[in-house]
């Protein structure tokens, strides 16, 4: 029998009470204590001889509980519940990317320490096994690049965009209402949730620690549905992609934000809430893994599986080797990558502004492509207008020079995207 102690009961943990109760598999387990915030809220649906607790020793300190599963959120009073229950020797699930990209490797030295499993499937990507995928499967391969669609609210919203030419901020209300968004959508519009778990995935695939508060991270919420029909007329879809890369020589790169992609591409068609991550590698070459990134019932679907490897005694100890315990990885030298780019500007509406774009551009030997003025109404004569361009290939330090020319003349970058060609 495992007895599980719960520390959260929000919409995972209830949806993992949910999915504990009708898998035959769990009938003997047992749900002792839940920890929860408020003791005087109104529950449905939890176990009947589950003790409700707000005190997390009830969970870390009792001796008959053999995994604690955090489904609390935030950093700090998840790690204290993890790390005190990883000392008292029991085995951890979580499903709690912020806390595992920003304090993973205490975690995980703690866990080998301690010789007990730290299960953390349901962390990135809900309940895709791209953990399991990259940690097992592919173990055997080496891995040279991945990208992904790791957040379902950009890719809903960037999606409904796309195919109803609606605005932003519509899309977003919408969302809202559907809950594909949080009232505050900050955290993910602005790509601070899809770089914790390109923190995850990146560590994983290349075998270092990799901090995500040092990848170049950028959010959709300045994305205008001009860009997007702009990037469809020139063959491309816009989506929020997260991007690690390790080249031969051993350069490691890794970038967050959003990316003209090719209609071709495989993570083009990926739509609405939808995840999928590609991952390239020398034997397997391409492979890709997609479906339901978040909600309780996938989710749950990941948290499970975990604890039925930790019941069945095939759940893997981190070794010392464990790759958050690998030397953390160089990300100072950024922005060499060539790359194609696709800009909106906001230019001062006069004669010869175009000329002076492109002196600057020239300045800094950068070859512009295609540029594109839309119209806008004559009221708004005098003021910034919007220049919408494409470079050749470049690389990202030399736009920079560019950019910050441009900010000097007082003029306005609006949006900066690179297009990727394959
Ligand atoms: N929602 C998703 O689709 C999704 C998908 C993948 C991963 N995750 C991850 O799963 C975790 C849980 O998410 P969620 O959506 O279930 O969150 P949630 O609905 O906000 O639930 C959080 C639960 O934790 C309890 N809690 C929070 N802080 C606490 C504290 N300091 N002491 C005691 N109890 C505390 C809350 O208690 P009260 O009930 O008393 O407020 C609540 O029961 C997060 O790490 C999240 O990133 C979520």
């Amino acid at each position: 029998m495992t007895t599980i102690g719960l520390a959260g009961a929000g919409t995972i943990g209830s949806g993992l009470i949910r999915l504990l109760g009708t898998t035959p598999a769990t009938r003997d387990w047992k749900i002792k204590t839940i920890l929860v915030r408020d003791l005087s809220k109104v529950r449905i649906g939890l176990p009947a001889l589950a003790k409700m607790t707000n005190r997390m020793e009830d969970l870390t300190d009792d001796p008959e509980i053999d995994v604690v599963v955090e489904l609390l959120g935030g950093v700090e009073e998840a790690f204290q519940v993890v790390s005190r229950a990883l000392k008292a020797g029991k085995a951890v699930v979580t499903a709690n990317k912020n806390l595992l990209a920003e304090r993973g490797p205490e975690l995980f030295a703690l866990a080998a320490r301690h010789r007990v499993a730290l299960g953390f499937e349901a962390s990135v990507c809900g309940g895709i096994p791209v953990i399991r995928l990259i940690q097992e499967a592919l173990r055997a391969d080496h891995i040279t690049s991945l990208e992904g669609i790791v957040n379902g609210t950009t890719n809903y919203l960037l999606t409904r965009m796309s195919e109803e030419r609606a605005s932003y901020a519509d899309c977003l209300a919408d969302a809202q209402r559907l809950g594909f968004a949080e009232p505050d959508p900050d955290y993910d519009v602005s790509g601070k949730d899809a770089v914790c778990k390109a923190g995850i995935l990146a560590t994983l695939a290349f075998g270092g620690y990799v901090d995500f508060r040092k990848v170049p991270t950028s959010g959709i919420d300045s994305l205008e549905l001009e860009d997007i029909r702009q990037a469809e007329a020139m063959g491309y879809r816009i989506k929020l992609l997260a991007s690690a890369r390790r080249s031969p020589e051993g350069r490691f790169d890794a970038e967050v934000g959003p990316v003209l992609l090719p209609l071709g591409h495989p993570l083009a068609s990926i739509r609405m809430e939808y995840n999928a991550v590609l991952i390239e590698s020398d034997g397997l070459v391409k492979t890709l893994a997609s479906g339901k990134g978040a909600g309780a019932a996938p989710t749950s679907i990941s948290l499970l599986s975990d604890l039925l490897d930790i019941a069945e005694g095939r759940a893997r100890v981190p070794q010392l080797d464990h790759p958050f315990l690998g030397k953390p990885f160089d990300q100072g030298a950024r922005g060499t990558a060539p790359s194609r780019y696709y800009l909106r500007l906001s230019v001062p509406d006069r004669s010869g502004i175009l000329a002076q774009v492109a002196g600057l551009f020239a300045c800094h030997d950068i070859s512009i492509a295609s540029v594109l003025q839309p119209e806008v109404p004559d009221e708004a004569g005098g003021s910034l207008v919007p220049l919408i361009l494409t470079t050749h290939t470049t690389t990202r330090a030399r736009l920079d020079l560019v950019l910050a020319s441009l900010a000097s003349e007082g003029w306005g970058r609006s949006v900066v995207l690179r297009i990727q060609e394959n």
